[in-house]
């Protein structure tokens, strides 16, 4: 079967054409409309095309698809079983673990997805703190979309108007935008007295801001006796393997991680202090989920920290990051491509379209994806990324500009 009669097939029989908006392939002919298997940083299409992936699933994927030390350890787990009705050892094991790599946790939880975390940690905000207000910053999730001008997905604003959420609920919540002061100022002395939690997702364009401004909100929750909350989800295991907390010195009081910590299996970690995390426990606010502790994603989070523990996987990732991106942004000034680059020295590397230029941007996009590399507006590298690899899609992708 080909790529098209998957892309007729998906946008029949699935809303948006797939259960992930941001996998919903827009471009096709030249985007894969379905990938059938990847190895390493290269995937494969239902034409049997193959494409070097900086995607890698939209972000869990760190080491590389397919990374066998930790499909043996899916498959070892795979014969003790999936699930039980109690918690298996694994669940202390990778919570153990987590306590040992997260500079915040002094206990963690387990759940599937990163959004459900950015819940949690909500709740137990709420719960701690007695207070129903929350300001957002970044893109948490769907189901915290809930702020009228909130990120509804990666890089997308959610509209005014009719969003499927209750004025009610919306009412307590509060965007901000990355690293702006007079808003959270402004924000605290409206709601600072019944503020529950500030929950933030980096700029990942402009990350160093973090030296000043996580010092800054820090000081601010503090201030209200609200609750830091890190989401970790793209910054974890890439920036450093303690996450953006570690690498800026910033200690939240509670965090999530999920893309990047079992190498693609479905796991969220929340995690925190004890004297937030205690929002979990029996007479708390109760956070619960049948999945939580499945097993084969324990089983790969727990090979996935034992290699970055013992490997450089932290170190590669910047290296093959600063090779890919800084030649990202050479080959956009020597072709003028419609793009404006952010930061281009470290694991994730992000560009937007310049303003005015969409369509040529649009050409650009296509004419990438002819030419077998997959971005994700710039996007991820992984651990399986070799300097043969980086070279190799950079020049894949100066032909494919060349002649814009
Ligand atoms: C920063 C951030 N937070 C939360 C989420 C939501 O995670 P999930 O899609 O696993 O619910 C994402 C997903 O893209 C994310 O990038």
């Amino acid at each position: 079967m080909t790529n098209q009669y998957y892309d007729e097939m998906l946008n029949t029989y699935i809303p948006w054409g797939s259960s992930t908006c941001s996998k919903h392939a827009g471009l096709t002919p030249e985007e894969p409309a379905v990938i059938v298997s990847g190895k390493g940083c290269r995937v494969k299409d239902a034409d049997g095309k193959e494409y070097i992936d900086f995607k890698n699933g939209l972000g869990p994927i760190s080491l590389g698809y397919n990374y066998e030390p930790v499909n043996a350890a899916i498959r070892e787990q795979l014969d003790n079983g999936i699930i039980f009705s109690y918690p298996s050892p694994l669940e202390a094991e990778v919570a153990k673990a987590i306590t040992e790599i997260i500079p915040c946790a002094e206990q963690a939880r387990f759940l599937k997805t990163g959004g459900e975390a950015c819940a949690a940690c909500i709740k137990g905000a709420r719960f701690i703190t007695g207070h129903d207000h929350v300001i957002q910053c970044g893109y948490n999730g769907w189901l915290n979309s809930l702020a009228s001008d909130a990120m509804v997905l990666p890089g997308r604003k959610g509209t005014s108007g009719k969003t499927g959420i209750p004025m009610e609920f919306a009412s307590l919540y509060h965007a901000t935008p990355w690293n702006n002061i007079e808003k959270l100022e402004e924000l605290g002395k409206q709601y600072g007295d019944n503020l529950a939690a500030v929950i933030i997702a980096a700029d990942y364009n402009r990350m160093d801001d973090a030296r000043t401004f996580y010092p800054y909100l820090r000081e601010f929750t503090n201030r209200y006796g609200a609750a830091l909350i890190f989401d970790e989800i793209v910054t974890g295991f890439r920036i450093a393997l303690g996450g953006v907390q570690e690498h800026y010195g910033v200690t939240p009081d509670m965090a999530v991680f999920a893309k990047a910590v079992a190498n693609g299996m479905p796991l969220s970690v929340y995690c925190g202090t004890a004297k937030w995390m205690k929002a979990f426990a029996p007479g708390g606010a109760v956070v619960s989920s049948t999945y939580g502790g499945e097993t084969l994603s324990l089983a790969a989070a727990k090979k996935v920290i034992e290699i970055y523990r013992t490997e450089d996987v932290i170190g590669h990732l910047w290296r093959m990051g600063a090779r890919m991106w800084g030649g990202v942004a050479r080959i956009a000034k020597e072709y003028d491509l419609p793009i404006n680059m952010g930061m281009t020295d470290r694991p994730v590397g992000f560009y937007s379209p310049r303003a005015g230029e969409r369509e040529r941007y649009v050409k650009m996009e296509r004419a990438i994806l002819k030419a077998g590399v997959t971005l994700y507006h710039g996007g991820y590298v992984n651990y399986s990324h070799q300097e043969a690899d980086i070279d190799e899609a950079l020049e894949r992708i100066e032909g494919a500009v060349k002649n814009l």
